[in-house]
């Protein structure tokens, strides 16, 4: 049986492949580039372990508009493949015709985070989903309503049936197989990492002096570290936002303004930038760093006054898109009716 699709919606630019040429190691940049290097294999955690038929499972349901009320509504309309899995615009369009107040992350790289939401508030990958389901801003429909909606559709019932032998549809089952496909979605190969992997020519020079800095004196990798550029962790960066972040996970004031720190993979494609959207350009964001944006008790002490040059400015956003992937088209499910 073949779910794959006939469509197929393409990614932005092609990235011709340099012949790879091996350098001397030793050099500085050498070590640093040993903390970027691509993962082998994706994380699955031991209570939903992968198999290619869940993922394609979740693939149907990610694009599947029986998840939303009204039917107008899918994942992948905040998370849209051809905008970096995200949507565009500053704050999510919402279900009913209202903008919701943060911006749509990328699902890309999901399987090495380690909570979810720019607030951290959602623990796994699985117990996420629940979120936009259930939002009545956003597809507003109870995950029982969901599982009876699917129950009366054959082709669901047998998928899910061999997927989950026993249980058959479960609102478990449907979140599984969801962070199941969303854990495959990992962005490409990208020059950055043939560079990584040697190829000296793979990336400009202004590039390679703009990850030195992203890792010296900008300050950068305090914070956006390990292959997919984030250490996971909550910041206030200054940005001037009411929203309280963290604080309203934890309650504890020092997580005022706080927001997961995001990845830098594939960051080119997913403007408009930070949690509310309200930096257009990756110029724009880098400015921002050089000093801090506003003082308060809760903005990290890892925010300092940055001077930078216009050249390193420059060199910082070479090197931030050099860590644009390699085209992958996704093919859209065909939906059992
Ligand atoms: C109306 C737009 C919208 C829809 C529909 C939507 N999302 Fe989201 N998604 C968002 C927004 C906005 C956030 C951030 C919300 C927050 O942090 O409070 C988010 C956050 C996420 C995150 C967390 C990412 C991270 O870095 O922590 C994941 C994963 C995700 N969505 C997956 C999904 C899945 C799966 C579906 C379908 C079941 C879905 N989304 C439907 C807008 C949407
Ligand atoms: C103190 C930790 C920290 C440091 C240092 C830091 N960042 Fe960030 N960065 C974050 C956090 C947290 C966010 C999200 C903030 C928000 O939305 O409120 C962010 C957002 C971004 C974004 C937007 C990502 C997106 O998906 O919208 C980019 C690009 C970025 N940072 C690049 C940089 C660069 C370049 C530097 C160095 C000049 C830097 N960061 C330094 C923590 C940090």
């Amino acid at each position: 049986m073949s779910y794959i699709a006939t469509f197929r919606a393409a990614f932005a630019a092609t990235v011709l492949l340099s012949s790879v040429q091996v350098t001397a190691a030793g050099t500085s940049a050498e070590t640093l580039k040993a903390q970027y290097q691509r993962p082998d294999n994706i994380p699955f955690p031991a209570d939903n372990l992968y198999s290619a038929e869940k993922a394609q499972l979740g693939k149907m349901l990610f694009f599947d508009q029986r998840l939303s009320k009204n039917f107008n509504m899918t994942c992948a309309t905040c998370h849209n493949p051809s905008l970096g899995w995200e949507d565009g615009v500053p704050g999510a369009f919402g279900g009913q015709g209202k903008f919701l107040e943060r911006h749509s992350p990328t699902i890309l790289n999901m399987a090495w985070s380690d909570s979810f939401f720019w607030d951290g508030r959602s623990p796994t990958l699985e117990d996420q989903i629940r979120g936009p389901v259930e939002s009545p801003n956003e597809m507003n429909i109870s995950m029982d309503e969901v599982v009876s909606r699917l129950s009366k559709v054959d082709g669901y019932r047998e998928i899910f049936q061999r997927v989950f032998p026993g249980p058959g549809i479960t609102g478990d089952g449907i979140m599984k197989a969801i962070a199941t496909y969303e854990r495959t979605l990992v962005s490409g190969t990208a020059p950055f990492d043939r560079w990584v992997m040697g190829d000296e020519q793979a990336i400009s020079e202004s590039a390679k002096r703009g990850f030195e800095f992203f890792n010296g004196g900008g300050g950068c990798s305090d914070c956006h570290s390990g292959w997919n550029f984030s250490d996971n962790q909550f910041y206030d960066i200054g940005l001037s936002s009411s929203d309280e972040g963290r604080k309203a996970v934890t309650g504890n004031a020092a997580d005022q303004q706080a927001f997961k720190t995001p990845g830098l993979r594939n960051i080119q494609q997913r403007a408009p930038y930070m949690h509310d959207g309200s930096m257009a350009t990756l110029d724009e964001v880098i400015i921002h760093y050089i000093a801090g944006g506003t003082p308060r008790p809760s903005r990290s002490e890892k925010i300092k006054v940055r001077p930078m040059t216009v050249q390193q400015i420059t060199d910082l956003r070479t090197f931030l898109e050099s860590l644009t992937g390699d085209d992958q088209p996704v093919s859209l499910p065909i939906l059992p009716y």
